[in-house]
């Protein structure tokens, strides 16, 4: 049963960024379910998973056995292959599945470096 069966509000945009790297498979996959549900024919998702705050947290931390990429240093962290997000978004047309690195402004001291994936995707009408 999806949205339509049961009257749930569908939205034409969706965006979340930064976040799907700290959510466990269990969480990522409700966060999958919820887009699939819940993106309007046509709609757009908007996507960025960090590859870390860091490129240089990348294999740090302890290693979560049976999850390749995952980590738990302070925080749980999954770093995500290319394959995986178009796996775990193959439900949608992917317009664009790219790293970017970009530099973020803190409001006090240095900025960071980080590097993204970016996922935009439209669901099928
Ligand atoms: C890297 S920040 C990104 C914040 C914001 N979305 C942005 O792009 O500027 C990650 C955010 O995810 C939140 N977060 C951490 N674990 C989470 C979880 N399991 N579910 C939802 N949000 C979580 C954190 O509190 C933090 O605000």
């Amino acid at each position: 049963m999806g949205a339509a069966d049961v009257g749930l509000a569908r939205f034409d945009v969706v965006y979340c960024s930064n976040v799907y790297q700290l959510l466990e498979p269990a969480a990522r996959a409700v966060l999958c379910a919820a887009v699939r549900d819940r993106l309007a024919p046509g709609g757009l998702l908007f996507l960025s998973n960090a590859l870390g705050a860091r490129p240089s947290a990348r294999g740090k931390g302890r290693a979560v056995p049976g999850e390749p990429g995952s980590f738990v240093e302070q925080t749980y962290l999954h770093l995500c292959e290319r394959e995986e997000l178009a796996g775990d978004f193959g439900f949608l047309e992917l317009e664009r599945l790219d790293e970017i690195a970009y530099l973020e402004q803190r409001p006090v001291g240095a900025p960071h470096d980080h590097v993204s994936w970016v996922v935009i995707g439209r669901a099928p009408t």
